[in-house]
């Protein structure tokens, strides 16, 4: 029987999200770090499965429980993807989000409107006790803001802009951000994986999610 699923990350704003996404499996979700785990992870993947994949191996090894890691990123289509794999390590681990945000707006001064598309990918990675791997991902789309907006999420969110609901991703609540984003449809496309493996099947796995 599973009781607990270690999340592979340092990141407070990923944890936050993997905490109330995972809510329904009624399962003790626990960051690495409350789990004594100071791995100190080289993430030299080329794909965010890649990475992701790594993240959750290196918990694993040293665990034995489930392991869930996520991998995720920003890719802006006028910048040729960038930041990408690389958004966490964008000008420099230590940068602020609020230079990193001004610098991405600088470099799409010269976009028109149509060019300035982006989508926000997340790959999950789980590592079963027994070993085995499963990857699940998701994407949301939005456009690069022309101003950062907005206190919630974290990250690259204020600078993303989403059509549908005229504002950025830092300005809706959260329960909304997790329903729609990369995130919470990789999330929630693990989940179902692990229920259908493990017997824990979400209260509402059903709803269409
Ligand atoms: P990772 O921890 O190596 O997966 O890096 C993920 C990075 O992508 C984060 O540190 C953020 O910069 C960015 N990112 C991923 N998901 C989000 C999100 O939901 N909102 C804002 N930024 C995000």
């Amino acid at each position: 029987m599973i009781h607990k699923i270690i999340v592979a990350t340092g990141n407070a704003g990923k944890m936050r999200e993997f905490r109330m996404i995972l809510a329904d499996l009624g399962l003790e979700i626990i960051s690495m770090k409350d789990a004594g785990v100071t791995a100190d992870i080289v993430e030299d993947g080329t794909t965010f499965a890649e990475n992701a994949e790594i993240k959750a191996k290196a918990v694993w090894r040293q665990t034995g429980d489930i392991v869930l890691a996520d991998d995720s990123g920003l890719v802006v289509d006028y910048l040729n993807g960038e930041p990408g794999i690389y958004s966490a390590r964008y000008l420099g681990e230590d940068t602020s989000y609020e230079v990193k945000n001004r610098i991405i707006i600088d470099r799409l001064a010269d976009a028109k409107e149509e060019e300035r598309t982006a989508r926000f990918v997340c790959a999950i990675a789980a590592v079963l006790p027994d070993g085995r791997v499963l990857h699940t991902e998701g994407t949301v789309e939005g456009v690069i803001a022309h101003e950062p907006a907005g206190s919630g999420g974290f990250g690259y969110d204020p600078i993303f802009w989403l059509p549908e609901y005229g504002c950025t991703s830092a300005e809706i609540p959260a329960e909304k951000k997790n329903e729609i984003s990369h995130r919470g449809k990789a999330l929630r496309a693990m989940e179902r994986l692990l229920g259908s493996l493990t017997g824990t099947e979400p209260a509402d796995s059903d709803s269409g999610r």
